[in-house]
């Protein structure tokens, strides 16, 4: 019988990505929703190989208990992906700290071998005092002071969120592991827009002329769900974080990678603060993950994936798509790659 794996917030962005890794590796899969099994939000879960024969549903909210002790009955492993992203901050804070608490308990009720919880890294960067030369690893975790200040609530709740699971875990004796995942890019199997594909969705529709003076760290979407899978398997990965982030650049940089790919789009060309000098991208660690196997998509192949996935979907506008787009990006030899300034690809 297949290895029975529950997935919070299986039709979001990353969780999709998670069910199909899962389905193609012959677990079978019990995905929870707060929406019906048939309701149109899931419907690529069904098209997935093997969901005919693997996967199950199971409608849930995370402040059920209940409803999550149910859902993991029988479950060799849980993956947590569920979270609201962006959205009123009562709904916020009371879905990501409780709803994750509710997870953890349910999960070590259930009697699951290893909970894997995606954190993010809002919930490492986030400190006014952080050494901005020392890289991002699983000691890192944002001031909660400063989260509050910035009334950046989904950081605050994220950190709460993990913080207390690891206690939780820790009273419980349940093995955890906790995925850090950058802003995830690439093609998008859920019908719906989700927020970090929106990160480049302005610049392509002309929604802005300049950019932000700001930058960030990136990764390919697959490569986010198999960080989870990696560590929901490898039995050492059990009480630790991992860092899942490929590389961190300017926004200039990130714009300029789209501009060459697909020149067709109005991508913003000036910085939209010409006074102070560019803002450094923080330096992370994946090293732990590569240690688990992991070997990261580059920047400039998922840039691609997104943008046609997004075109094809109806979410950017479409332009004359070429067969001399696509020989801009395959093969691409990494040298190729636009030289992020303020890279810092550890
Ligand atoms: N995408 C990124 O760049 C990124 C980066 C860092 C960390 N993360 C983390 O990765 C996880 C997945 O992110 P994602 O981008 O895949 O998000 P997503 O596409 O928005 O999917 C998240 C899913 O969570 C469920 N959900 C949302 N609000 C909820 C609520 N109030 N109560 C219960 N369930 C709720 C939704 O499923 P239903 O509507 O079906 O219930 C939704 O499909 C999140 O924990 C996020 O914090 C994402």
């Amino acid at each position: 019988m297949a290895v029975l794996v529950c997935v919070t917030g299986a039709g979001g962005f990353i969780g999709s990505w998670i069910v199909k890794l899962l389905l193609a590796r012959g677990y079978a899969v019990r995905g929870t929703s707060r929406a019906a099994a048939d309701d149109p939000r899931n419907a690529h879960l069904w098209a997935l190989d093997g969901a005919a024969e693997r996967l199950a549903m199971a409608r849930v909210d995370l402040l059920d208990r209940a409803g999550l002790r149910a859902a993991f009955d029988g479950c060799d492993g849980v993956i947590h992906t569920a979270a609201p992203l962006v959205g009123d901050p009562a709904e916020i804070l009371d879905a990501v700290i409780a709803g994750t608490r509710n997870v953890v308990e349910a999960a070590a009720d259930a009697g699951v071998r290893r909970l894997v919880l995606s954190s993010t890294i809002s919930a490492m960067y986030m400190d006014p005092r952080r050494d901005p030369d020392a890289p991002l690893d699983e000691s890192s975790w944002s001031d909660l002071d400063y989260c509050m200040k910035t009334k950046n609530w989904y950081s605050y709740a994220k950190t709460v969120a993990e913080k207390s699971a690891w206690e939780a875990a820790r009273a419980r004796g349940l093995d955890m592991a906790v995925v850090v995942p950058v802003i995830a890019l690439g093609e998008l199997l859920q019908p719906g827009l989700n927020v970090s594909s929106t990160h480049i969705t302005k610049y392509l529709n002309g929604e802005v002329a300049t950019y932000a003076n700001a930058a960030h760290a990136y990764v390919h979407v697959g490569d986010a769900a198999e960080a989870h899978v990696r560590v929901l398997e490898v039995p050492s990965a059990g009480g630790r974080r991992f860092v899942c982030a490929e590389s961190s650049l300017h926004r200039g940089e990130l714009c300029r990678a789209l501009a060459e790919l697909f020149p067709e789009y109005p991508i913003p060309t000036r910085c939209k603060d010409e006074v102070n000098p560019p803002k450094m991208g923080y330096r992370f660690t994946n090293q732990p993950l590569k240690d688990l196997g992991m070997k990261f998509t580059p920047l400039r192949e998922y840039l691609y994936e997104a943008v046609r996935s997004l075109k094809e979907k109806g979410f950017i506008q479409k332009t004359t798509h070429t067969k001399a787009a696509d020989k801009r990006i395959l093969p691409t030899p990494t040298e190729n790659l636009p030289a992020p300034i303020w890279a810092a690809k550890l």
